[in-house]
């Protein structure tokens, strides 16, 4: 294995631009990371720095205007939608501040959508899968409940096991626990690390609260679309 091979995600001098000529903001301007495999990475910063934009870009969800990502060892900036979006299912699951559930589908239906969305077919093996990460996050007993029946956290902890049911090898979280309260938000960040210790899962997590923070590994600081440290 190469060094490269260690690391999941390597960003190099990601620049973002929105808008064009006199309305040109830059967002992001040069913005290099790498994460290991099973790292666990905070990132801080002002709200308006560029740490949803910089997550958005890591995800493959929104282009960059300039610089480099490999994913898992793929230089994916090159990929077409289609190719994108296989690398995407494979190797990245997201957690967002809002669950973003299907209020009329139940918890494992839930789970189970980046399968769905994989186009992959939801075999037994998936099955036993969002079982047991739906065991893993405390709901075992909420597993055939529709969305709309669960509190927030409950929720939240649905859309833990959601973004970790392909197995990805990393996992984008934006202020995942933003909506919680502090003893749900302390029992997220709790299951997120050993879910990352037990599956050798990378996490990189934006969050506004410094004793999430301070459990991560490493914590990387955003200022002005600059990392500082
Ligand atoms: N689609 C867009 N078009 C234009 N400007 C945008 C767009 N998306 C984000 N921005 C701008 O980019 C800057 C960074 O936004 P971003 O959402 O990345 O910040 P953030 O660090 O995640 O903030 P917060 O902590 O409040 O979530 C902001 O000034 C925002 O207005
Ligand atoms: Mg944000």
């Amino acid at each position: 294995m190469t060094a490269q091979d260690t690391q999941v995600l390597v960003a190099t001098d990601i620049i973002k631009t929105f808008g064009e000529g006199d309305n040109a903001t830059q967002v992001l301007r040069g913005v290099s990371a790498t994460i290991a495999r099973g790292e666990f990475v905070a990132l801080v910063g002002p709200s308006g720095s560029g740490k949803s934009t910089f997550l958005s870009i890591v995800g493959t969800l929104l282009k960059p205007s300039g610089g480099a990502l490999r994913i898992a060892g793929e230089d994916v900036l090159g990929l077409h939608e289609r190719a994108l979006s296989e690398v995407r299912n494979r190797h990245i699951g997201f957690v967002f501040q809002f669950h973003h559930l299907l209020e009329d589908f139940t918890a494992i239906e839930n789970v189970l959508m980046p399968v769905f969305g994989a186009h992959t077919r939801v075999t037994g093996g998936f099955i036993e899968r969002a079982h047991d990460l739906l065991e893993r996050v405390g709901l075992a007993d909420r597993v055939s409940f529709r969305a709309s029946k669960l509190s927030g956290g409950q929720k939240q902890r649905v859309a833990v096991a959601r973004a970790l049911v392909m197995k990805p090898e990393l996992v984008l979280a934006d202020e995942p626990t933003g909506n919680l309260d502090r003893k749900s938000s302390d029992e997220v960040l709790r299951l997120l690390r050993e879910l990352s210790r037990d599956e050798g899962t990378a996490f990189f997590i934006s969050t506004h609260d410094p004793s999430i923070a301070q459990r991560c590994d490493r914590i990387l600081t955003m200022v002005d679309g600059r990392l500082t440290g």
